[in-house]
């Protein structure tokens, strides 16, 4: 038996026909750029976030990178990022000239250790990007409380969170991506809500915020010809937004079925020496990605290939620890707890349309590793 780490053709199965009608749509009328789907798209997911405004860009990355730019936040100013967490939400402020500042993550929830953020706070602070790790939403009322006090802004890193939601005070739930100024998503494929493709959105509810990326998506545009700022090319793609329109429609199904999912994963580990995720009792998770930890990963690991099960390790190295982010000076130590998670985590098979015996097989080849 073979088992994929994620199955898009599943998805596709689902909604073929609906997906070939989209994208014939778009075809015939030949608006490519900045077509219907895409405003139509705009709309339908700002609608979802329960924000005013969305602004489809190119990727994630962009929607990062764009969102930091429209604060006018660049050289000599800092941006507060978790140590752990995918390299795009730093890449973002560096390419800004901003300089990325990690702070160490929560054990239990793998997100922003909210303890640490004030330690890290100089007068050179501008902003905290809080990243919802795996679909589990960080602290945001605390993290909201914070950046009130220190007079920063908050750009939400909703890459791996479509549709999760997080209690705010006096339990009123909201969506990820509208509490923060700025919300950011990335559409690669194999996201919640992903597209053929790549493409990104940023919700917000300011109105400024809103024109600047506009603009900073499109040349630094105007009108056809004027451009008042220096821009990019940086839109999102009809044809990937005629996609997502119709996954939009299943999203909150899909999520449905990824939380049944975790359930059953749950109840198959349970007695099991592994741990698995911890959902905050303020968040309602959507399950991106569903990581146990264990001691003996080297091993699981192995068992898996050998039975052709599709795991992977977000992450294996922190941010400090990159490479890329050698001039920063951090080192080996600094931060514990996600240097530890990064040796111990790994990311098993979770798609909608994984079924229950599938799941039982993966728990199974584990507990066999963890019975030697
Ligand atoms: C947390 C996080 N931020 C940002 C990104 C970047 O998104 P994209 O790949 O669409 O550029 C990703 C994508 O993997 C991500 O997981």
């Amino acid at each position: 038996m073979t088992l994929p780490f994620c199955d898009l053709s599943a998805q596709y199965k689902e909604i073929k026909k609906e997906i070939d009608r989209a994208i014939g749509g778009v075809i015939k009328r030949g608006d490519f750029i900045l077509g219907e789907d895409e405003k139509l798209f705009e709309e339908e997911f700002a609608e979802f976030c329960h924000t005013r405004y969305a602004v489809g860009v190119s990727s994630g990355t962009a929607a990062l990178f764009l969102a930091v730019m429209s604060l006018d936040i660049g050289c000599g100013d800092e941006v507060i990022v978790p140590d752990f967490t995918y390299i795009a939400t730093a890449l973002a402020v560096s390419y800004t000239g901003a300089k990325p500042v990690f702070v160490d993550i929560d054990e239990k929830t793998y997100n922003i250790d909210t303890n640490k953020l004030e330690q890290v706070i100089t007068k050179n602070t501008k902003a905290i990007i809080p990243v919802h790790l795996y679909g589990q939403p960080a602290n945001m009322a605390k993290i909201m409380k914070i950046a009130k006090k220190y007079n920063l802004k908050v750009i939400e890193d909703a890459a791996q969170a479509h549709g999760a939601t997080v209690k705010m005070e006096g339990n009123k739930k909201q969506a990820v991506g509208s509490i923060g100024d700025i919300g950011c998503f990335s559409f690669y494929p194999t996201k919640n809500l992903g597209a053929m493709g790549d493409g990104g959105m940023v919700v917000t509810n300011d109105t400024k915020i809103y024109q600047k990326l506009l603009m900073l998506r499109d040349y630094g545009r105007v009108s056809k010809y004027e451009h008042a700022i220096v821009g990019y090319n940086s839109r999102l793609d009809t044809l990937q937004a005629a996609i997502l329109r119709e996954k939009l429609k299943r999203l909150n199904t899909w999520n449905k079925s990824r939380q049944d999912a975790a359930g059953i994963y749950n109840k198959y580990f349970k007695g099991v020496d592994v741990i698995t995720p911890c959902v905050a009792d303020f968040s309602g998770h959507v399950y991106h990605v569903y990581a146990i930890r264990t001691k003996r990963r080297d091993e699981v690991c192995e068992a898996f290939k050998k039975r052709g099960i599709g795991v992977i390790i977000h992450y294996p190295i922190p941010l400090h620890l990159q490479k890329a982010y050698s001039e920063l000076g951090y080192k080996s130590g600094d931060f514990p707890v996600s240097e530890r998670i990064s040796e111990e985590i790994i990311s098993l098979p979770m798609y909608p349309h994984i079924k229950k015996q599938q799941i039982k097989i993966v728990v199974d080849v584990l507990k066999g590793v963890l019975k030697k």
